[in-house]
């Protein structure tokens, strides 16, 4: 008799059961969007040379080189909305390097813009790539609100859709249909909560001063170009002009009203429940746990205590890296402290 089959059915289910909840919101098939052609929505913002339309015109490439990386711009700006492409990252040695979908007004706002992000940032080889979320509001440049998180599956080895729904009262981030963050609006936020028109970006560029090991790592151009593929691009909001002297916000009534009954808008049970996992399971960082930079909780951090246990005082990770190295770390200084105590005792 044997207890060993059975141990290994658990173990299999384990593994099963713990991923199948991020799978089954991975399909895409629920948001039910429009896609639209590369030109009837974006332009090319910098780099020309370094950004590929297909021949289709439906999907678009960009290029990082030694040279120059590249990025596009949406035709008009947007009060609200949900901005979402599926993207393939570079594979391999991507050290330093960083892909974004974001949305901002930097150019129209320079001293109190907004912004909303989606950042990919590139790793060595053999090591994941990681994201970042964040917002600012009205300037709010010295309150970032970073989160990091890791992915469960490889970024670089086929197309993701990645999203950033903007309404009056909410915003979530989405990977495939899994929402992975949600910041609601309130009135202790005030300013802070983007609500000025902003244009949708996506870009790749060399980010070797602080995307990888905090810039310890820099691009490696040995491995250039550095490809991003971008395709299904979906842009839904209301056009407005940010610099109206008279703005009619009684315009995009309609499309907000619109955005707000669509399938995304919508945080089902289901939903919640695979928002909270994934941050439990994938956050690496969060502003809301980083004390010394925010001894005073930002206004809009929902604490969770399963998230919060992982992070120690400062806010940093309490178990970084596997187990197994822990464990290795541990050995090396139990080792280390017993060779001291027995040269203080051959001393003695
Ligand atoms: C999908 O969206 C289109 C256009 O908005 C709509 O006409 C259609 O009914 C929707 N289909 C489903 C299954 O919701
Ligand atoms: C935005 O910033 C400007 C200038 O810094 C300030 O005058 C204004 O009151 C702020 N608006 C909000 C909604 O906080
Ligand atoms: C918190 O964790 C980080 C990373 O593991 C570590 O460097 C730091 O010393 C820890 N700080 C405290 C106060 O435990």
């Amino acid at each position: 008799m044997s207890s060993t089959p059975l141990s290994f059915i658990f173990f299999f289910y384990l593994l099963i059961s713990s991923s199948s909840w991020l799978w089954r919101f991975s399909s895409g098939a629920g948001f039910n969007l429009t896609t639209i052609a590369f030109d009837d929505g974006y332009n090319p913002l910098f780099g020309d040379f370094n950004l590929v339309r297909s021949p289709d015109g439906r999907s678009v490439r960009l290029l990082l080189d030694v040279s120059s990386g590249s990025g596009f711009i949406s035709s008009s700006m947007y009060e609200h909305g949900f901005f979402s492409a599926k993207i393939k990252l570079p594979s391999d040695y991507t050290a330093g390097v960083v892909v974004a979908l974001y949305a901002s007004n930097g150019d129209v706002f320079e001293k109190n813009h907004d912004e909303l992000d989606i950042e990919f940032l590139g790793n060595v080889e053999g090591k994941p790539w990681r994201f970042q979320t964040n917002l600012y509001g009205n300037g709010s440049t010295s309150r970032g609100r970073e989160e990091r998180y890791r992915l469960w599956f490889d970024p670089s080895k086929e197309f993701h859709r990645y999203s950033i729904l903007w309404t009056a009262k909410n915003i979530i981030f989405y990977v495939d249909e899994v929402p992975i963050r949600e910041v609601v609006r309130s009135d202790e936020m005030g300013g802070d909560y983007p609500t000025k028109p902003m244009s949708i970006y996506a870009t790749i560029w060399d980010a070797s001063s602080w995307a990888t090991n905090g810039g310890k790592i820099k691009v490696n151009y040995d491995y250039a170009p550095f490809t991003a593929d971008f395709k299904e691009l979906v842009l839904e909001g209301c056009p407005m002009d940010p610099i109206q002297e008279y703005p009619d916000f009684t315009t995009c009534k309609e499309k907000d009203a619109w955005l707000e009954t669509r399938n995304f808008a919508v945080l089902t049970p289901k939903r919640r429940s695979a928002m909270r996992k994934f941050r439990q399971h994938y956050m690496y960082y969060s502003c809301c746990y980083d004390v010394w930079r925010y001894p005073v909780k930002l206004p809009d951090c929902v604490i969770d205590p399963i998230e919060k246990a992982r992070f120690n005082e400062t806010g940093r990770l309490r178990f970084s890296g596997s187990h197994k190295k822990q464990a290795k770390i541990a050995k090396a200084r139990r080792k280390k402290k017993q060779r001291a105590a027995s040269k203080e005792r051959t001393e003695m």
